[in-house]
């Protein structure tokens, strides 16, 4: 599968609550890449968490560290890189991410909000019906990432690993072989 892949780094994109940073670490794992969560890099290079980002400088200007965090991180190669969920919402950001290949990972607003319910790091779902606002996001985003090159659905039950496998079995369909003339 790495040689396949050529060091082409996977994005990894979705509503929050998917996985991508669990599965992002076992698909680098086993690909032997480098792992990078936009968020982590973001709230590090801020110094304050995306909660604050949020609440202090506005989802606007969350946005653009978005942006800026993608262009600096689509220099490097063999990375498995988990994005914040709304990184599909700046067409800018679509330059970046079709640098490697674009993986969504969908799963059911119930199972998200199963596992968000208690959360409390995710500034859109703060002071609103969780659940009507997951709803909200996926239906206006999933145009958006369904421009991704693979599409993994997640089931109720799926291990990340279970997830992980599937993206890596998925890859060949869209990846084909160099032929050597
Ligand atoms: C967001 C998702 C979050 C984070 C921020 C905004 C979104 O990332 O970037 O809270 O707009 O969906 P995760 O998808 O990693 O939770």
């Amino acid at each position: 599968m790495g040689s396949l892949l050529q060091g082409v780094n996977l994005y990894l994109v979705g509503m929050m609550g998917v996985g991508k940073t669990t599965v992002g670490r076992l698909l680098a794992k086993q690909l032997s890449y480098g792992f990078v969560d936009t968020d982590d890099v973001i709230a590090q290079a801020a110094g304050k968490s995306i909660n604050q980002i949020f609440t202090e400088e506005g989802e606007a200007a969350f946005r653009q560290l978005e942006s800026d965090v993608l262009s600096k991180v689509c220099a490097f190669t063999k990375l498995a890189i988990a994005t914040g969920g709304g990184i599909v919402l700046q067409r800018e950001n679509w330059s970046y991410l079709h640098h490697g290949l674009i993986v969504w990972l969908d799963a059911p607003v119930e199972l998200i909000y199963s596992r968000l319910a208690e959360d409390i790091t995710r500034p859109l779902l703060q002071d609103v019906d969780p659940q009507a606002k997951l709803r909200s996001l996926l239906e206006q985003r999933t145009s958006l990432y369904s421009q991704a090159d693979l599409h993994i659905s997640e089931r109720e039950g799926d291990t990340p690993q279970d997830v992980a496998k599937r993206v890596l079995e998925a890859i060949p369909s869209v990846l084909k072989p160099q032929v050597s003339d």
